[in-house]
Order: C-alpha cells, then sequence, then structure tokens
C-alpha cells in the first residue's frame, strides 16, 4: 500500500472582515495525497485553491484543522523549530507570477540558491555553486543564464528559474498554483513536461492547482473540486471526468469546449 505523506483534516480559514465579521475561504476540507501522487485542485475563482495551497504549504495558518505532513501534526511546530524542521525544506511551493515572486535585484543563481542559505546544511551551503547548477539543468534553465537578473529572462525561463529554486533542496513535495497560467499554450507545454520529469526523477509528489481543467485531467491522479470554500467532490481522474456526481463538476466539464470533445473521441463516437 502507498504511504500517506500528507493529509488534511477538516481545515477552515476565515479572512476577518472587520466588525467581528469573517469570510470563511476554506470549509473543513479534508483529504489524502500518496507519496509520488498528483493530485489536482480544481474550482472557479475565489474557491479558495490557493488559500489551500498557502496553509499546505505553511505560508498561511489556519484557522482550524490540522496538516500532517509524513507523520508530522505540522501545527505542533512552533515557528522556529519549524523553520529548523525537516518538513521545511520537504514542502516548496511554485508560484503563479514568477515575475512577482522572484526578487527583481537578484540573479537567477541567487534566487535559486536562496533555500540553500536559509535552510541548507554547512554542507550544502559549501556546495551551493554546485547544486544551484544541477538544479537549474534538471528545471530546463540553460546554466549560462544563471548570471541573468529575473527581468533579462523569457516568461518560460523565469518559470523554470523558479522550479529550480523550488527543488534545489531536493523537496518531497511541490505545491504548484497556477505554475502556468501566466505562458502561452506551447511554453505551458514545456514546462508541464519538465515537471513531470522532475516527479519521476527526483520522486516528487504534487499539489497542482489551476482553472484548467484539461491540464489537470493530463497530469493528475486524482482530483479535488472545490466551490465556495468546500471540497464537493473528489476522486481519480478518469472517472471523475467520466461520470463527474455533482452538478457542478459536471458544469465544470461541461463548461470545456476541447474537453466534450476529447471525451467523445475517446468513446469512439463521432462528434
Ligand atoms: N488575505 C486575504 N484576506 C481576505 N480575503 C482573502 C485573502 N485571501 C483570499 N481571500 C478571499 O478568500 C477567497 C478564496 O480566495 P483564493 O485566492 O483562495 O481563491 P482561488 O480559488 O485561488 O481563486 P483564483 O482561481 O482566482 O486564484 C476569496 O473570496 C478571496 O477574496
Ligand atoms: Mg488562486
Amino acid at each position: 500500500m502507498t504511504e500517506t505523506l500528507l493529509e488534511a483534516a477538516a481545515i477552515v480559514k476565515d479572512f476577518p472582515l472587520g466588525r467581528g465579521r469573517h469570510l470563511r475561504a476554506v470549509d473543513h476540507v479534508s483529504f489524502k495525497l500518496k507519496r509520488g501522487e498528483v493530485l489536482g485542485v480544481v474550482g472557479e475563482s475565489g474557491s479558495g485553491k490557493s488559500t489551500l495551497a498557502r496553509i499546505v504549504a505553511r505560508l498561511l495558518p489556519q484557522t482550524e484543522g490540522t496538516v500532517w505532513f509524513d507523520k508530522a501534526n505540522l501545527a505542533s511546530y512552533s515557528g522556529a523549530r519549524f523553520a529548523r524542521a525537516k518538513a521545511r525544506r520537504d514542502i516548496q511551493m511554485v508560484f503563479q507570477d514568477p515575475l512577482a515572486s522572484l526578487n527583481p535585484r537578484w540573479r537567477a543563481a541567487k534566487i535559486i540558491g536562496d533555500p540553500i542559505r536559509r535552510l541548507g546544511t554547512p554542507d550544502e551551503k559549501s556546495n551551493e555553486e554546485k547544486l544551484v547548477a544541477e538544479a537549474a539543468e534538471r528545471s530546463g534553465l540553460p546554466v549560462s543564464l544563471l548570471n541573468s537578473f529575473p527581468h533579462q529572462l523569457s516568461g518560460g525561463q523565469r518559470a523554470r528559474v523558479d522550479l529550480a529554486r523550488a527543488i534545489v533542496m531536493r523537496p518531497k513535495l511541490l505545491i504548484l498554483d497556477e505554475p502556468t497560467s501566466a505562458l502561452d499554450a506551447s511554453l505551458q507545454a514545456h514546462v508541464i513536461q519538465t515537471l513531470m520529469k522532475l516527479r519521476a526523477d527526483l520522486d516528487l509528489s504534487y499539489v497542482f492547482v489551476t482553472h484548467d481543467l484539461n491540464l489537470i485531467r493530463l497530469i493528475s491522479d486524482r482530483i479535488l473540486v472545490m466551490q465556495k470554500g468546500k471540497l464537493v467532490e473528489e476522486g481519480d481522474v478518469d472517472s471523475l471526468f467520466a461520470a463527474p456526481k455533482e452538478a457542478y463538476t459536471r458544469e465544470l466539464v461541461a463548461a470545456i469546449p476541447r474537453l466534450g470533445q476529447r471525451r467523445v473521441d475517446r468513446a469512439g463516437r463521432a462528434p
């Protein structure tokens, strides 16, 4: 039996709106991720996908609920202790808009090496240059570009810098929040290829947030469907697309013409 890598239990996130009122962005969401699995998270804008992703990545504290990673309850770490804990290295986040998340004054090599300088062992710190070059290579960023600043790179290259930074510590889990939505279709396909190769080479698991149901269908093993902060449907990718149970999921699936087309083709019928 494959082991559970991540488990979220009854996660709630309330954002205060003032005068004692709040917005419940995530409402009692529970799920499990097995080691090696790609878990897709879909849902309309504002459904709480990014909030859930940031909670799991420990970038945002939850209001209620527990996140377990590799059998450890992440909430039981105090801030300082957690910073040194293994989970801090093992869970990395990849963002939607690399230009906003990359320090504009740092060259690519310094950006990619940042986690090593903050969290690395003395051994890793003394090998920073080598580890950065290796991560860049794995991420498809030519090492000749390591001296460039973010604004000197293309969108696709910036996405690869962000990816290299995420894998440089050899994490177990990547939380990817719309990592390719700023890219055009062909660049997106290349980055997705790199992601799938990295997953196999480095034995990674992914939580992959996206609006793009075609993409999620291509890469995920299992899917969570969120609506208004709640988990409305969950299932393995083929059965969820073939026979969505919830009206909301059916709507999402039906709203994607190319996907509708592909379903017909798969069934062997003329469109
Ligand atoms: N820091 C915050 N303070 C207050 N409200 C927030 C904050 N972050 C998110 N929200 C609200 O929480 C809800 C969920 O937002 P979230 O960003 O998680 O949605 P999403 O599913 O990622 O949407 P999108 O697909 O547009 O990225 C939204 O109503 C949003 O306005
Ligand atoms: Mg979002």
